[in-house]
């Protein structure tokens, strides 16, 4: 078998070395404008090392996994299989078999939710029992909640925010009961950027026995993430963020509790036997694996773990703190800017959303977007936030590990031509 294209090393952190491995940072838009690809929150770019094992794998290895008897198919169950091993050691889970492939983020949590909602006791959520969650969700950690609660009748609660963009853990005793079965709450938030404060949730979760569903989207790219240290049941995170393909997602499970729940989507690959009237089910991870899985997109996620790892998660932790640090403060310069979330860069990762004066973030991005620099702007799939702080909406900047003190300039810089251009 051919192997799929290796790794150039990058260390030590050498960021113009590393934007060279991401051929769209070259692109120009708008008459010749360089792109600044500020919007990283929402997607990241992809190093050639991930498209070339993606051309890799459907240039020479492409069939459909499992079962097969012929080469290619047993090379493109290898590779499948080999990306489970890798995304394993990427967050140290214990096994392989609790890493299951999704599609994104969303369909983790989605399947977390469905598990619970059909399981038996001890974990079983009906109308007796309730689910926690938090106000600065991405609404892909919200509305799955949202549903089992309305189909079970067990009542969703939540934790507010404080005035500086933190969850307010002040009622953490009334808000996680006895009653409670879940909580669920992301790790870093998509829009505030804050890094929340795992270890006293996950304690008091544990002391009731209410099983935790940490949303790690928007750590998993960014910091070491270790599944065994945060003490979490599941976790759940999206590949298309941390350099890998769209169409890839990951669920972390503890094997017990994989081993227990049931699964949620039938088919093919799922099943150990099938009759006219049951089928058992294939261990966990197939259980929750129905259908042909997303091979390609689980070998770019291997590529883009093996990438990420050449260069060292706490060598990116390093360079975003030092990159957060300094656009906190080049953006408290820029008159009218108020930061949505954490003002320092303790704490929080390097995501920030702001509002200017008073112009409407839509007009902020469009004339950011005209001088080159890629924002987001909007409720960033978390309007529960925006409905907190009395806005409609933010512009967001996102960095990651390619992102530069210069780009933090032409941010400034380009702000300061929206003031001047809306007078
Ligand atoms: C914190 C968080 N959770 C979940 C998601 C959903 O990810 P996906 O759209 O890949 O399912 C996102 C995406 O922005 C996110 O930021």
């Amino acid at each position: 078998m051919t192997q799929l294209p290796g790794l150039l090393s990058a260390a030590p952190y050498d960021v113009e070395a590393i934007r060279k491995d991401f051929p769209l940072l070259d692109r120009q838009v708008h008459d010749g404008k360089k792109v600044v690809y500020l919007d990283n929150a929402a997607t990241s770019q992809k190093p050639r090392q991930v498209l070339d094992a993606l051309s890799a794998y459907y240039e020479r290895h492409n069939a459909n996994v499992h079962r097969g008897v012929h080469v290619l198919a047993e090379e493109a169950t290898a590779l499948y299989e080999g990306a489970r091993d890798k995304v394993a050691a990427f967050i140290n889970a214990p096994s392989r078999d609790e890493v299951i492939f999704t599609k994104n983020a969303s369909e983790s949590l989605n399947l977390v939710a469905n598990m619970l909602g059909w399981a038996d006791e001890p974990y079983r959520v009906d109308g007796d029992t309730e689910i926690v969650i938090t106000e600065m969700e991405h609404h892909s950690n919200i509305v799955p909640w949202q549903l089992l609660a309305q189909r079970t009748g067990a009542k969703l609660k939540w934790f507010g925010l404080t005035d500086d963009g933190r969850l307010d853990l002040s009622a953490i005793d009334q808000i996680i009961t006895e009653k409670t079965k879940v909580v669920s709450f992301t790790l870093v938030s998509n829009i505030l950027g804050t890094f929340n404060p795992v270890e006293a949730i996950v304690r008091r979760a544990q002391s009731v026995g209410a099983l935790v569903v940490v949303d790690a989207s928007q750590a998993a790219p960014h910091m070491l993430l270790d599944v065994q240290a945060l003490q979490a049941d599941f976790v759940a995170f999206t590949g298309h963020k941390m350099c890998g393909p769209t169409g890839i997602g990951v669920l972390w499970g503890r094997q017990e509790l994989l081993e227990d729940l049931p699964p949620f989507l039938g088919g093919g690959e799922m099943i150990e036997t099938v009759s006219m009237h049951s089928s058992t089910y294939a261990p966990a991870p197939h259980k929750f694996e129905a259908g042909t899985p997303p091979i390609a997109q689980a070998v770019g996620l291997g590529a883009a773990v093996d990438y990420l790892t050449a260069i060292g998660m706490e060598n990116i932790a390093d360079h975003e703190r030092m990159l957060t640090e300094y656009a906190v403060g080049e953006l408290a310069r820029v008159p009218d800017l108020r930061i949505i979330g954490p003002t320092t860069a303790e704490d929080r990762g390097a995501t920030i959303s702001f509002t200017l004066g008073d112009i409407h973030p839509h007009d902020v991005g469009q004339v950011l977007d005209e001088q080159g620099i890629a924002v987001r702007v909007g409720h960033h799939c978390a309007r529960p936030v925006c409905l907190r702080y009395g806005i409609p909406a933010t512009t967001r900047a996102s960095f990651y590990l390619y992102s530069t003190r210069a780009e933090v300039d032409a941010l400034a810089e380009g702000l300061e031509y929206v003031r001047n251009f809306f007078g």
